[in-house]
């Protein structure tokens, strides 16, 4: 009993504990303290964009040096890799969205964040022009600031090819608003075919949902939308969830092409096991209102009617993007993108503008993981700038002061300090590769040993969630994310529509 008693009253305190520890945490999180003001002799660093790049480099930067204004159309930061789980109901919006103000109240001093969009970087006179684009707008909605170093980290938009009604009818898989609105279109297109009296001819129709682009974003949305239907879909509409069908279309010979051969396999035979079709060497050519065109492999175009259609066929940049190298046209003709040299500087821009993430053009393909590699990269160039900046300042005060043995040894010192001050390349570290294929099962390239170690399956998947849980920027997200994988298993998807 005593050994009862003594154990009961350990777990209790190991209880009170840890609850105390976490609202320690939270609260210390929640209210930080003051912050340093603005202050006008300091170089300002503006960063465009509030997605991986720009909250890599914000959470790395020291501001003790810098003032800093970010601006964005959003004022959040976007989970990307959890954006599919959105799409069907698994994690709620919220759950994989952080505030940019959560991140710059913690920085040394104050970080101006604007909710605005860049529509004008104009590199000779280093200033950028941005407007409020929301639906509330002041007196004021349009503003030009200057800076002394500009972080271009903007990202891309989703690529049409130009093909005929793409954007008129096809939900795209890049923002929050794109997930919601699936999850909306989707659920209309179950509704639909659920309508009294409709035919089976329509309702085969609407129940086809077509996912084109067999890169990781819509082998992941074909995985998630599969996974919706077994679990959930079977039991709410089950003279429905039969009918319902998964078509995958890439115009490649194989999906995922930047995954092993062992896994574009494994994934082909889960999907198959599935019944998600994936349709290969086969081209979207228009999409219509009630169904895409598809040019098979012996080059004929067959029509194929459809409730839906996910266009998620890679990336392009963004006008202004395209603007701002207009305006550098010697240096800057990559059409992929912006052309950086190896320390992340925009060719052509004197030194001061800078471009991380997808909207460049480099060996790299355009990943969380290289945009986020270059934000830290970047916040530590940044220190090194200002450690040169403080000792060339200082060598030039000495050089007017009276020239003493102290002040001579002085300058030697720092000049030595300032050899030793390296800027050094960035450096890309690829930690793997991963992607999520339905069914509780993820697949794994992941470099180990200077080799490649790839793996498939349920093991895999736990491996998948771990990682992206730990990779969540705040405590508050991985605790959102956690609860909402729970809330899942407990009960299940809410099918109702907004
Ligand atoms: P983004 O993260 O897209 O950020 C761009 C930012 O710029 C946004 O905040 C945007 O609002 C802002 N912006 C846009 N226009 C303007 C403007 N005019 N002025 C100012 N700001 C502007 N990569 C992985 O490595 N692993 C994954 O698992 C993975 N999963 C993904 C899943 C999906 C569904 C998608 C779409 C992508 C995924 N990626 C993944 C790719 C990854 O999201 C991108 O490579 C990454 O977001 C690029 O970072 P970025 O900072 O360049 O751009
Ligand atoms: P992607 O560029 O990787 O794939 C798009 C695919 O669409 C291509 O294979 C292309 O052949 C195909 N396509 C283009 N036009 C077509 C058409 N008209 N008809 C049929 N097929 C067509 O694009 P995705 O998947 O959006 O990924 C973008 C970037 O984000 C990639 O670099 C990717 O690595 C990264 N990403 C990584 C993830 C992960 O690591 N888990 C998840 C999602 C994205």
């Amino acid at each position: 009993r005593t050994f009862q008693l003594i154990l009961g009253r350990a777990t209790l305190a190991t209880i009170i504990t840890a609850a105390g520890t976490f609202y320690y945490i939270t609260q210390k999180d929640r209210h930080p303290g003051a912050q340093l003001p603005f202050d006008p002799e300091k170089k300002t660093i503006v960063v465009l964009g509030s997605g991986w790049g720009a909250t890599s480099l914000l959470k790395t930067l020291d501001t003790t040096d810098y003032n800093v204004v970010v601006v964005s159309p959003k004022n959040y930061f976007l989970f990307t890799p959890l954006l599919p789980s959105v799409a069907v109901g698994t994690l709620s919006p919220r759950s994989i969205l952080q505030p940019t103000r959560y991140l710059t109240r913690h920085k040394t001093r104050q970080v101006s964040v604007i909710e605005a969009e860049a529509k004008e970087v104009d590199p000779v006179k280093k200033t950028v022009t941005f407007s409020d684009n929301s639906e509330i707008k002041g007196q004021v909605s349009s503003t030009t600031i200057g800076y002394d170093y500009l972080v271009y980290a903007v990202g891309a938009e989703t690529q049409t090819f130009g093909i005929p009604g793409v954007k008129e009818h096809s939900c795209f898989m890049k923002e929050l608003s794109d997930a919601e609105r699936m999850q909306r279109q989707f659920m209309d297109c179950v509704e639909t075919a659920a309508f009294p009296g409709q035919t089976q001819e329509e309702i085969d129709r609407l129940l086809h949902m077509v996912v084109v682009g067999g890169g990781p974003t819509g082998i992941e949305l074909s995985g998630e939308l599969h996974d919706f239907l077994e679990d959930d879909l079977k039991n709410w509409y089950p003279e429905l969830a039969g009918k319902i069908r998964i078509t995958l279309v890439e115009a490649l010979p194989s999906v995922l092409p930047m995954f092993s051969k062992q896994l574009i396999d494994y994934t082909e035979s889960t999907f198959k096991k599935s019944k998600i079709e994936i349709l290969t060497k086969t081209m979207v050519k228009e999409v219509k209102e009630q169904s895409v065109m598809l040019q098979m492999p012996d080059k004929n175009i067959v029509e194929v009617p459809c409730g839906m259609v996910i266009w998620a066929a890679g990336n392009v940049g963004r006008q202004i993007t395209r603007d701002l190298m207009a305006k550098l046209p010697t240096t800057q003709t990559n059409r992929r993108g912006i052309t950086v040299d190896d320390h992340l500087r925009m060719a052509g821009s004197n030194d001061s503008i800078f471009a991380i993430g997808d909207c460049t053009a480099s060996s790299y393909a355009p990943t969380a993981q290289v945009a986020s590699q270059q934000g830290n990269y970047l916040a530590r160039q940044f220190a090194q700038f200002a450690k040169k900046d403080a000792i060339e300042a200082r060598l030039a005060t000495l050089k007017t002061a009276p020239q003493t043995e102290e002040t001579k040894n002085e300058a030697a010192s720092l000049m030595k300090q300032l050899e030793k001050l390296k800027l050094r390349p960035f450096h890309y570290s690829h930690q793997g590769s991963l992607a999520y294929i339905g069914s509780d099962k993820a697949i794994a390239d992941l470099p180990i040993f200077n080799g490649n170690f790839a793996s498939g399956g349920v093991a895999t998947y736990l491996f998948w969630r771990s990682a992206y849980l730990s990779t969540l920027f705040s405590l508050r997200n991985r605790t959102l994310v956690a609860t909402d994988w729970l809330k899942c298993k407990l009960f299940g998807r809410d099918v109702s529509r907004e």
